[in-house]
């Protein structure tokens, strides 16, 4: 089975190495805020375009942390979208505001700008879009908005370690983002880790502490009601050593993201379109088709996986159905989640088995059209 993303290649490909970085870590046994802490925040987020990271230790706790040095409390609205993965909401909640949705672009399947405006009260105080499979959100227009009303921008960047926008990284585009490096990421670590990026002195300050129980490392002192959040050593170890990969492995996800676009122009799928502005990491590639079931169900048949982010509309959870949201509030949310299939699109892919999936999608659609 060609499996839809393969964390094990990518660490083989570097597990000496890995393994002898973990064991400096067991030498110093500073497992909490050692040497390796450091250095992930300032080469991540100097690739990002910030100046300030803050190693976490989720993409969640990069988001509620961020959400929390912004001043996003009980009371608060939060302007998000349904269509993502649910801790983009979680950690709105988490703060005790309130996610307001606004849908997604159909083509893009970011956040929908021209909806933000009609969705402002005196009670919003913070804009959470999302760089979603990959791509980048419209941040010109966005940042435009949340001047026109004062607002602060989060930026749910889980998944866009390295995309970035008319030239601009993801950590210049917003006041702080979230990076996620979940193991299945286009750069993971080997368990949960997470940085918080930015280009502002007062947030990177603050969020530093929130992320140590509110306190400068050994001070005691609280200034914040904070979290127990830190970058883990041994990750932090792990993400140095995949550093200088990161380019040459987004580099090969818009290699597959080309083959697949170019063996698939003529089929009656929707693919993803990339705007020309942005330069798209293809976290996933996720395409749209009316048959998306039968297509997965064949694909499998075939030897090839693949997966369905997102089935569910967030507004539509139970977990949220005080919320208040009902069927139609987002009917391109709703539509694109019985649409969308991700194919497998991670960096080591062979040739062969990138044939495969291309084969195997063309011929599935051939048999569901016949
Ligand atoms: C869009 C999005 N937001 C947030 C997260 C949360 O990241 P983590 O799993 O590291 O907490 C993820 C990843 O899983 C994600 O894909």
């Amino acid at each position: 089975m060609i499996p839809l993303a393969n964390p094990k290649v990518q660490v083989d490909s570097q597990r000496e190495e890995i393994l002898e970085a973990i064991a400096k870590v067991f030498d110093k046994c500073q497992f909490i805020m050692g040497e390796n802490v450091p250095v992930v925040e300032e080469k991540y987020a100097n690739h990002c375009g910030a100046k300030y990271g803050i190693g976490v230790n989720s993409g969640t706790d990069a988001l509620v942390i961020a959400l929390t040095a912004c001043g996003v409390d009980s009371g608060d609205e939060v302007i998000t979208v349904p269509y993502t993965f649910v801790a983009t909401t979680e950690a709105v909640l988490i703060r005790g505001a309130k996610p307001v949705f606004v849908d997604v672009d159909p083509v893009t399947f970011n956040m929908d700008t021209s909806q933000i405006e009609s969705k402002i009260t005196e009670k919003t105080k913070a804009i959470l879009p999302v760089h979603l499979y990959g791509q980048c959100y419209n941040t010109e227009e966005v940042n435009r908005i949340a001047k026109k009303y004062g607002l602060k921008v989060i930026a749910d960047s889980a998944q866009a370690l390295g995309a970035k926008r008319n030239g601009k990284g993801i950590g210049e585009t917003a006041d702080v983002a979230g990076i996620s490096f979940f193991p299945t990421k286009n750069l993971g670590c080997c368990g949960d880790g997470g940085l918080i990026i930015t280009n502002d002195e007062k947030i990177a300050d603050k969020a530093k502490y929130l992320r140590f129980h509110g306190m400068a490392p050994g001070s005691y002192y609280y200034n914040h009601v904070g979290y127990n959040s830190r970058l883990d050593e041994i990750q932090a170890a792990v993400l140095n050593v995949k550093f200088p990969n990161l380019d040459k492995w987004n580099t090969k996800r818009r290699e597959n993201a080309a083959f697949y676009l170019d063996k698939f122009k003529d089929l009656p799928i929707e693919l993803p379109i990339a705007e020309e502005c942005n330069y798209h990491i293809y976290h996933q590639f996720t395409i749209k088709y009316n048959k998306r079931d039968e297509l997965k169900s064949k694909l499998a048949e075939k030897g090839v996986g693949s997966a369905i982010y997102y089935p569910y509309p967030l507004h539509l959870q139970p977990a949220y159905d005080f919320l208040n949201y009902k069927e139609n509030d987002f009917p391109i949310t709703e539509r694109i989640c019985k649409q969308v299939l991700s194919l497998p699109i991670f960096p080591e892919l062979s040739e062969e088995d990138r044939n495969t999936v291309a084969t195997s999608v063309i011929e599935s659609i051939q048999e569901l059209e016949a």
